[in-house]
């Protein structure tokens, strides 16, 4: 699994509590961090680089994309690169996303990169023909959960501003379409109104790890315990510092890689 940073830690949670049997390998690219402003094809090739360390280097048997920003500028590419099953978080959530609403007005917000990249609202339109989205990009609220910073008066006033037009429109609920988001999921309840539901895709996405491993016959036999190796492209001690709070126990040390 991987991420421009600590965003892909909420999916992480989630594979791990679901399928506590599976060794995972959790990549955090922390070094080249953020993602979401970047061009979508400089983010694919950092995708790529990183697939082929996991997937080669490393011999995972599946590849999740924990990163919107990434899965929008990159998953088909790498679909048809590797020879592992590749899944994203968009299409998840979009599912999530429309399982969840009842009025079909809804929202999902996310980086620039992402939601520019047009990436949810095909995913969406997908899923039914009768949702209205509302597609917002939220720069700079990445920046405040990579600080650690999750519900000061600055995030709270930035949150505001960005999410108005979603309030305006009155959706009943609301995707989170950056990784990072959850971490913020209290400031955007407050903003939002307790009546709209947050949905997440990681949860969605762990279910979705489940299943393919299933279908194609790959689970960890059941009983034995997997373990969980994090990596980071950048400054290990703020990853493990950041990555424990953000992650749990589980994250007790990360090894630097270096690219070669
Ligand atoms: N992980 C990215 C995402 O889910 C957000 C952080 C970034 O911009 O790199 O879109």
């Amino acid at each position: 699994m991987f991420d421009s940073g600590f965003g892909g830690l909420t999916v992480a949670r989630a594979v791990i509590d679901l399928l506590p049997a599976e060794d995972l390998v959790y990549l955090g690219d922390t070094g080249r961090y953020p993602y979401g402003p970047r061009d979508l094809d400089e983010v694919a090739r950092f995708a790529h680089q990183i697939a082929e360390e996991l997937v080669h280097r490393r011999g995972v048997k599946l590849l999740v994309v924990a990163c919107n920003t990434a899965a929008a500028a990159a998953l088909e590419s790498l679909r048809d690169r590797f020879e592992v099953p590749v899944i994203g978080v968009i299409e998840p959530g979009a599912r999530a996303l429309a399982s969840a609403t009842v009025t079909g007005r809804v929202g999902v917000i996310g980086t620039v990169g992402t939601i520019n990249s047009g990436a949810y609202q095909r995913a969406v339109a997908a899923e039914s023909d009768d949702l209205e989205l509302v597609a917002l990009a939220c720069p700079g609220l990445v920046e405040f959960v990579e600080r650690g910073e999750f519900a000061t008066e600055q995030v709270h006033v930035l949150t505001e501003r960005l999410l108005a037009p979603a309030r305006d429109a009155k959706v009943d609920t609301l995707l989170l379409g950056c990784t990072h988001y959850p971490y913020l999921a209290r400031t955007i309840n407050d903003v939002m109104g307790r009546d709209v539901v947050l949905v997440s895709s990681a949860d969605e996405t762990a279910f979705e790890v489940r299943r393919v491993l299933a279908d194609a016959g790959r689970e960890a036999p059941e009983g034995r315990r997997g373990e969980a190796t994090f990596v980071t492209t950048g400054d290990v001690n703020w990853f493990e510092e950041l990555g424990r709070r953000l992650l749990g126990p589980e994250l007790d040390r990360a090894e630097r890689l270096r690219w070669g």
